[in-house]
């Protein structure tokens, strides 16, 4: 079976209502990076980075997976497919996607400020102060914030290596080592881009570029592959 990677970025997730960092009136015009998703923010402020990523997950309880998730999830009929994505929501999840890689963390995790091994999944959105891991400690947002170690990096680079071919869909490529992973392919594979925008691809070589939203641009490359598959 054919190995299809996946880079997915907040793009994926902005018909389901979820803003993304970069777009007019995204996430980062709105935020002060370094006020709400660095350690520095959770030394100095912590009640502030709290209420931004509860505020993110009370969110994420209001939205659903859209078009795009699910061409995601059918795309498995034909292929292996394995997604890696730069986003902390879980719609890739929902969709009902098998095989996904988070990059960036996870907003409904939280994890131990004394033992980052110790992992917990959220029942509700809200994260307090004084709310703390077995050992005592507060917990933080399971985030990987701008100035960490991104933790699953080498295991996605692995992922892209042996991928047949490679589709990036709503990611700006701004942030490394995320947009870095594009450079780990084999030579000659097909690789998609799918963006309404004008996405710096020019380092990607013969790159097919969908300009168009990820609802209708992955329903339509889906349904490409999986006809040409039958051939
Ligand atoms: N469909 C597809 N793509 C879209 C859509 C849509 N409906 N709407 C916007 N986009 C595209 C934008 O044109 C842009 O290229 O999604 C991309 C979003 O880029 P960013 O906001 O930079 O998001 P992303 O690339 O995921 O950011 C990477 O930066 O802030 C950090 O940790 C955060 O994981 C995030 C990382």
């Amino acid at each position: 079976m054919q190995k299809i990677v996946v880079l997915s970025g907040a793009g994926i997730s902005a018909e389901s209502g979820i803003s993304t960092f970069r777009d007019n009136n995204g996430l980062w015009e709105n935020h002060k990076i370094e006020e709400v998703a660095t350690p520095e923010a959770w030394e100095m402020n912590r009640e502030l980075v709290i209420k931004f990523y509860n505020l993110r997950r009370k969110q994420l309880l209001e939205v659903d997976p859209n078009p795009a998730h699910m061409a995601l999830v059918k795309l498995e009929e034909k292929f292996d497919v394995q997604i890696i994505t730069q986003n902390i929501d879980n719609l890739h999840e929902r969709a009902g996607s098998s095989n996904i890689l988070h990059l960036h963390g996870e907003l409904n995790k939280v994890r131990s400020t004394l033992d980052p091994g110790l992992v917990y999944t959220m029942k509700d959105w809200e994260l307090k102060i004084g709310d703390t891991c077995e050992k005592g400690s507060q917990l933080r947002p399971h985030i990987v914030w701008f100035g960490e170690e991104v933790p699953n990096i080498s295991i996605a680079a692995d992922m892209v290596k042996k991928a047949d071919c490679l589709i990036v869909v709503g990611t700006s490529l701004n942030v490394y080592p995320a947009a870095g992973l594009i450079h780990e392919v084999r030579q000659n594979i097909p690789i998609f881009l799918i963006d309404p925008g004008n996405v710096d691809s020019g380092f990607l070589k013969e790159v097919k570029i969908i300009q168009a939203n990820a609802g209708e641009g992955l329903t339509r490359l889906v349904n490409e592959l999986l006809e040409n598959n039958k051939k």
